[in-house]
């Protein structure tokens, strides 16, 4: 299993294979090993020495070849469901992703299929195409494989009936026709039997088609990559000395020489390439798939994640982007939420805008949705704080994907496929006034703050804020009290309970909190703002020092009790539905910077605790 073997056949075939559980996935992986007689079939050691030798990346094993997109996963320490296998014959080599069929397991699905060339898609001849396979497909599809195997199993079961096999292949041509595979090549197997794995079956006369082992060495899966426009982003900057500064990373696609003139697609800084470095030292092209370092001419500010591009073919750079979305968490993607989007080496934090549409993978429709769960996919408008530059996803795989990631959790949440930019934001431009938050800070002599109360509903939020609020005016500062019963009256009146509006919910009073920020207020705000990653979105729009956040602790017996306004009885008799505490979540603050707890004392008591606090930090 030499480099050279795969150099001299037809190259690496990255393929995956997808089915249910019983469709014999495993089966027709063993019986393809066992029969092609195969030269070894190793573990990724043997790769890991392989890859070493071939030195692409110096002391670092490429398992980028392998595993691209596991590498963030992997530094999160999260566990993909996906086993990887190397194996090779006389002609090609073959690295395979066998991931669980459960349907629950489409992230590992997705995780294979994105470093994929290629997709068998097991079928059981008895049941046809069903809502696996469509799903399967349709993630395929999203992903951007070209080339699919339909391979439908268990043929002997079927009595080698050629007019059922003809039937199922009529049923696929019709589900994919919108698929935008290139080519589909099926082929009637019996894992069991061995049936056209590796030899032609004598008992399907009827089939002429190669056999799954002679498609697999003989398909033609050039993505066209190397004649795409050069791409390559910075995995890091190698800085050993003051005397070399070079770019190190992988040709995502295209090719380049020394000299040619390459820009930064964030900044347009334009330079000439001055060294190419590969495992053997300098060499005067790359193309690619090559891990090297390239050295430039000017002292060009580049960090990790930035993207070099030739002048006359850039790619975009855009921060508002129509995206495809495969979501593969429990937790559901809702709208407004802050996730982290790693695009190559970038990262960068984003939110979604608004989900266009739900498609069913079953029935390819679009229906309208607020939020998207474990396993669905959307069209959605992607906005990131910053700019990143890519390519459509149909256009270069390796520049237009991306991941989300959970802020929390550290879970890969999503995988996204770029479309097109939408430029819609990119003519507004902040306008700055005379007056600005200091002016008006020093006119009213005080810090502006925002004083930010949240607890379960009927904690005290509201009567520890009214008694804060008039101390504070007392003092002689001017405040401004936003408060959840009396934002939902008016701003936020088309805003119900459920997780999605909680998180607009949020969002807009961070905004309305900032305005009044940035008039020179105290703002005091008590909402129950029960999640975690809305409360940090709120203190992340504001500067260091400007948000306080007190948490009114009272457990929920306590606000039971109270009941101020009868609705936790009505939420306990099923009146209410999504109460918070009852039948909807509440994330406890990890780190507020002040926790009242209100059991045994009175409204007055914690106000003063408040405002003992407030005064050493507002000062006189
Ligand atoms: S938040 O969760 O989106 O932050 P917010 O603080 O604006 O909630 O509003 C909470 C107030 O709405 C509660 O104090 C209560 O008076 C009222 N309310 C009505 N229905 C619900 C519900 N299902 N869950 C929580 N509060 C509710």
């Amino acid at each position: 299993m030499s480099n050279q073997r795969i150099e001299e056949g037809r190259g690496l075939l990255r393929f995956l294979t997808c089915g249910s559980v019983d469709d014999g996935k495993s089966t027709l992986i063993g019986r393809l090993l066992h029969d092609s007689r195969l030269i070894a079939e190793d573990t990724l050691e043997t790769l890991a020495r392989d890859s070493r030798r071939h030195g692409t990346v110096g002391e670092e094993v490429d398992l980028a070849l392998l595993v691209d997109g596991l590498e963030a996963e992997r530094q999160q320490g999260i566990t993909i469901d996906v086993a990887y296998r190397y194996f090779a014959t006389q002609r090609r080599s073959f690295i395979v992703a066998d991931t669980p069929g459960h349907e629950q397991y489409t992230r590992n699905m997705a995780t294979g299929a994105s470093n994929s060339d290629l997709a068998v898609i097991l079928v059981d001849a008895r049941k046809g195409i069903v809502t696996q396979t469509r799903r399967h497909a349709t993630i395929c599809s999203l992903l951007g494989i070209k080339h699919l195997v339909l391979a439908v199993n268990k043929i002997d079961l079927i009595e080698f009936d050629e007019a059922q096999f003809a039937k199922i292949v009529e049923d696929w041509n019709k589900f994919s026709a919108d698929l935008h595979f290139s080519e589909t090549q099926p082929i009637p197997v019996s894992a069991r039997f061995g049936d056209n794995v590796t030899t032609s079956s004598a008992r399907t006369p009827w089939y002429s088609g190669p056999t799954l082992a002679e498609y697999l060495e003989s398909v033609d899966v050039d993505y066209g990559l190397r004649d795409k426009p050069f791409r390559f982003q910075v995995q890091w900057v190698n800085r050993p000395n003051l005397d070399f500064r070079g770019f190190s990373g992988t040709v995502a696609s295209g090719q380049i020489a020394l000299g040619d003139s390459l820009v930064v697609a964030n900044s347009g800084r334009q330079s000439q390439v001055t060294r190419i470095l590969g495992p053997d030292g300098d060499q005067p092209t790359a193309s690619a798939g090559e891990a090297v370092t390239i050295c430039l001419a000017d002292e060009l500010d580049l960090a990790r994640g930035d993207m070099l591009v030739p002048p006359a073919a850039r790619a975009e750079v855009a921060d508002q982007l129509a995206v495809n979305l495969l979501w593969m968490d429990e937790e559901p993607l809702l709208p407004g939420r802050k996730y982290l989007a790693r695009f190559g080496h970038a990262w960068v934090p984003v939110s979604v805008t608004s989900i266009k549409y739900r498609l069913d993978i079953n029935t390819q429709q679009q229906t309208p949705t607020k939020k998207l769960a474990l396993n669905e996919i959307a069209f959605c408008n992607l906005e990131i704080s910053g700019r990143v530059a890519f390519d459509p996803y149909t256009e270069n795989r390796a520049t237009g994907a991306f991941i989300m990631v959970d802020r929390y959790t550290n879970r890969t949440a999503g995988a996204g496929m770029v479309s097109f930019a939408l430029r819609r934001a990119t003519h507004i431009h902040a306008e700055g006034f005379l007056v600005d938050k200091a002016a008006r800070a020093a006119l009213l002599n005080q810090q502006p703050q925002v004083i930010w109360f949240t607890g379960l509903s009927g904690s005290g939020k509201s009567s520890i804020a009214k008694l804060v609020e008039a101390a504070l005016h007392r003092d002689g500062r001017l405040t401004y009290s936003l408060d959840g019963d009396n934002l939902r009256l008016g701003l936020n009146r088309d805003l119900g309970f459920t997780d999605q509006d909680r998180v607009e919910n949020i969002r807009r009073v961070g905004e309305v909190a900032k305005l009044f920020l940035d008039a020179g207020a105290i703002v005091l705000c008590s909402f129950i703002s029960p999640f975690r990653a809305e409360r940090r979105m709120v203190r992340e729009m504001m500067a260091p020092g400007e948000f306080i956040e007190i948490f009114v602790e009272t457990p929920v017996e306590e606000c039971i009790r109270r009941d101020p306004k009868g609705l936790y009885q009505k939420a306990l008799d099923g009146k209410i539905p999504n109460f918070t505490g009852i039948s909807s979540p509440y994330e406890e603050p990890e780190a507020a910077e002040l926790v009242v707890s209100t059991a045994g004392r009175t409204p007055q008591e914690s106000a003063a605790a408040v405002l003992d606090y407030l005064r050493l930090r507002l000062g006189g």
